[in-house]
């Protein structure tokens, strides 16, 4: 285990999903955490790209939505965003996953995390709501959301059963298992931490039908919420004496890697340099691609010797995650590149005109997709 991952494992272990970046080992991770890989779901879910390539590579509980798929029975999905910074394709995978889940049926819950964003990142009510609607929601409904089944909400301003039960939910931790969990504890923490936890719980109020299966896709920086919030729901639905706070099921969950940078390193909001917005012009994300960092040689001659490296490659994975969904087509570009057929500046030409078609065909949907979103926050 290098002193890097070490250090990684170290934040997502005592400290917080806050300050979460790179992980490098996606194993030790299942094993440190407790998550499932996602393998034994591989052939079942081989239609879905992030599943059939393992970029979703851990879950916890995933049986209960298959369960409820198999049995014809309703389950939910619910995920949240952060509203600061622009939507880029780190973002894009939360989506795709929405998108999908939605597609198999699921009711669909998504919040926008404002009061998280307002504690934890400075960012005003107002600045909140403009992102959620001009960057997420717009992009999300031009990447396919349907606002069938679908519920979006803000978290400062929702229906009161939720705020109950995230009074609930303060009940059924104790001060010492956050602190186990987030490292350093702030008011602004335990908020964000139990609001998270009503969001993920709340499509299992009487409203929305009582108790049902609910998968959470995100990130893995997100796990220690999801583990805080399985063990609350288990506390609350406690029979007490003949008597429940909350019939709930603890949350499934599934995670997915993060995207590398093109610059190296993370995919971050806060350097415009590293990642690709989905509503930045198709020229400017294009010349990203073309200054990205490649598993390339130094020399030509070495290149075309040893081949390039797929694998610790930022152009490539634009193809892995987003670019190239034939199997066949992928494995062909993997392998001209390992046998040294292709040179780096001609394979980042064609990723980069395939990015900016990709941009194109994507923005030529958002201003219907505003309108939509507009009407679906009641804000035309
Ligand atoms: N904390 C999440 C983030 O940083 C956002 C979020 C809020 C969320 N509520 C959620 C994610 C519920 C999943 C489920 O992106
Ligand atoms: Fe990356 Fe393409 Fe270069 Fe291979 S040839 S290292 S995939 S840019």
């Amino acid at each position: 285990m290098g002193e890097d991952y070490k250090e990684v494992l170290c934040k997502m272990n005592k400290v917080d999903p806050w300050s979460v970046s790179e992980v490098k080992d996606y194993g030790k991770l299942l094993e440190e955490f407790g998550m499932s890989s996602i393998e034994e779901y591989k052939k079942r879910f081989d239609s879905f790209h992030y599943i059939r390539r393992g970029i979703i590579f851990g879950h916890r509980d995933l049986g209960k939505i298959v369960k409820a798929l198999d049995g014809k029975k309703p389950f939910a999905m619910m995920t949240g965003l952060m509203p600061s910074g622009r939507f880029h394709l780190g973002h894009k995978m939360v989506a795709d996953e929405i998108i999908w889940f939605q597609s198999l049926g699921a009711e669909t819950f998504i919040c926008a995390a404002d009061v998280e964003s307002y504690l934890m990142r400075d960012i005003s009510f107002e600045n909140a709501r403009e992102t959620a609607l001009e960057e997420y929601l717009a992009n999300y409904i031009a990447l396919g959301l349907s606002e069938k089944k679908l519920h979006f909400w803000f978290q400062s301003d929702y229906i009161n059963p939720y705020y109950r039960l995230r009074d609930m939910c303060s009940k059924r931790v104790t001060f010492n298992e956050l602190k186990a969990i987030y490292g350093e504890l702030t008011p602004g923490k335990i908020t964000s931490a139990l609001t998270q936890a009503a969001d993920i719980l709340h499509p299992q109020l009487d409203v929305f039908g009582g108790p049902k299966p609910t998968v959470v896709p995100v990130g893995a920086d997100q796990d220690p919420h999801i583990r805080l919030t399985r063990d609350i729901a288990s506390r609350l639905s406690a029979d007490r004496a003949g008597c429940r706070d909350f019939d709930c099921i603890p949350p499934s969950a599934t995670y997915h890697k993060f995207m590398s940078g093109l610059t190296g390193g993370k995919m971050s909001s806060s350097d415009p340099k590293s990642y690709i917005a989905l509503r930045e012009d198709p020229a400017s994300a294009s010349k990203k691609v073309l200054s990205a960092k490649t598993g390339g040689r130094e020399t030509f001659e070495e290149q075309k010797k040893k081949g390039g490296q797929p694998e610790s490659c930022s152009v490539y994975e634009l193809y892995l995650y987003h670019l190239v969904k034939d199997d066949l087509e992928l494995s062909k570009i993997y392998h001209e590149c390992g046998g040294g057929e292709i040179m780096c500046g001609e394979c980042k030409k064609r990723c980069a005109k395939m990015m900016s078609d990709l941009l194109s065909e994507h923005q030529r949907k958002i201003p219907s997709a505003l309108k939509r979103a507009q009407k679906l926050i009641g804000k035309t």
